[in-house]
């Protein structure tokens, strides 16, 4: 097993996350054990086990008849990583450059809403675990926190004494993003940014993929919507508009907590489609607040949207289908991503990934296709359903290792080394069965 000396016999600017197996296997002679299996689909069963009939719905909703889903993890499958030997990778590296901000690693923990149905603490130990990491932590607009406390979180972990070190970054800044969901009154619009601004969030994604959840039949029979039982809309209830609009509409969320909440998530998931001819205006609104920072959109799949995010100027995009819970029967994230790189969108904004990622081959596969960073969501929500704070560092630290234990093994030196030749790309069929594809 890796020798406990190699930290003191390589200079990496990135930590020996190797170790973390190590310490792992180590421990059963000091009476200790590992919090839990982080094998994906064990992890998923016990997270399931642990939640409540809500939580475990809404964390398994997918669209439809889950055809996306299932799509999503075949195109993992119909590529192949190709190891290389030999090489002396000792020092390398797991950091990458996100709009200039040096991470510890090309993976981010994706924005997802509403933890409150997973963990009373909701978002707060989600963006510590991420500061302490110092990989990229985006916040939903369907959070279940203040913005300004998921910011303090964040900052609490950059600061704290677990907090890794990694060289060259600059470990003053954080390195957090703001997921807008826009709504229809501007003023709101204008609030929530002000506030991620305030809060020193570096960068804006707008999704344009969900102005209204996805068709999701478990949560529609069960009336499986938090918001509408008065629960998780504490991002809307300390906005000072949203708090105006409320007494407006005589509204006192104490007394109507249903009512308070239905009328936030109303403003968010609103039914009501934007077009391009919106994206200007609120992206130049966003960097005047903020003083130029990133303007990104999410949910793009097809070559002509990231076109169209080229000629409008727009940072960044991420290729996502929302891990197929939005639109059913729908193209593989991973197939969408190869086709807007091959279009050349690559060098013209910055692409990230999401959808569908279940591990440190996953992130690889998405970067050899020339993503320059991947999100991760479902993964640290069930670590944060099953066990808090400690359960979002075991999942995360472990994907790390193996993100790193990878490089070694497959004879890679940093993250820039994983190029399209490292894959093998089977054609677009897809024998992945069901049942596998699950996960
Ligand atoms: C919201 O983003 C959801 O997918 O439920």
């Amino acid at each position: 097993m890796s020798d406990p000396k190699i930290p003191k016999l390589y200079h990496r600017d990135t930590p020996h996350w190797q170790q973390a197996q190590r310490e792992q296997f180590w421990q059963l002679n000091e009476g200790k054990s590992s919090p839990f299996d982080t094998s994906p689909d064990k992890l998923e069963a016990l997270a399931e086990s642990s939640l409540s009939v809500n939580g475990r719905l809404y964390a398994q909703s997918n669209a439809g008849l889950m055809w996306t889903h299932l799509a999503n993890r075949q195109a993992f499958y119909r590529h192949r990583l190709i190891p290389h030997q030999l090489v002396d990778v000792n020092e390398r590296s797991t950091a990458t450059t996100l709009f200039g901000h040096k991470v510890s690693a090309p993976i981010g923990f994706a924005p997802i809403g509403i933890n409150k149905i997973y963990h009373p603490k909701a978002e707060l130990p989600v963006a510590k675990v991420a500061g302490e990491l110092r990989l990229p932590y985006a916040l939903s607009t369907a959070g279940s926190s203040s913005i300004e406390d998921v910011a303090a979180s964040n900052d609490e972990g950059r600061q704290s004494g677990r907090a890794v070190n990694v060289e060259g970054a600059k470990n003053d800044e954080p390195v957090r993003f703001f997921q807008l969901y826009l709504p229809h009154d501007d003023e709101l619009a204008v609030s929530l940014m002000q506030r991620a601004v305030d809060s020193g969030f570096t960068a804006c994604i707008l999704t344009t993929d969900t102005w209204q959840l996805g068709f999701r039949h478990p949560d529609i029979h069960t009336s499986n919507y938090a918001f509408y039982r008065g629960i998780g809309a504490d991002l809307g209830l300390t906005d000072p508009v949203f708090q105006q609009r409320l007494r407006e509409a005589g509204i006192d969320p104490k007394k109507q907590p249903e009512e308070a909440g239905a009328m936030w998530i109303d403003n968010v998931w609103h039914g009501r489609a934007f077009s391009w001819e919106k994206i200007p205006g609120v992206m130049a609104k966003w960097k005047e607040l903020s003083g130029g920072k990133p303007f990104c959109i999410k949910g793009i799949q097809s070559v002509s949207d990231a076109q169209h995010c080229v000629s409008l100027g727009i940072d960044g995009i991420v290729v996502s289908n929302h891990a197929g819970r939005q639109v059913d029967g729908a193209v593989a994230s991973l197939d969408a991503l190869e086709d807007i790189i091959d279009a050349g969108i690559g060098s013209k904004l910055t692409v990230m990934y999401d959808s569908g990622v279940r591990g440190a081959a996953d992130v690889m596969k998405a970067l050899c296709l020339g993503a320059k960073f991947v999100w991760i969501g479902r993964l640290w929500v069930w670590g944060l359903s099953v066990m808090g704070e400690e359960g979002v560092r075991h999942i995360m630290r472990n994907l790390l290792a193996e993100f790193d234990i990878m490089m070694l093994t497959a004879g890679v030196n940093s993250v820039d080394d994983l190029t399209r030749d490292r894959l093998w790309s089977g054609p677009r069929s897809y024998p992945l069965i069901a049942e596998k594809a699950k996960l």
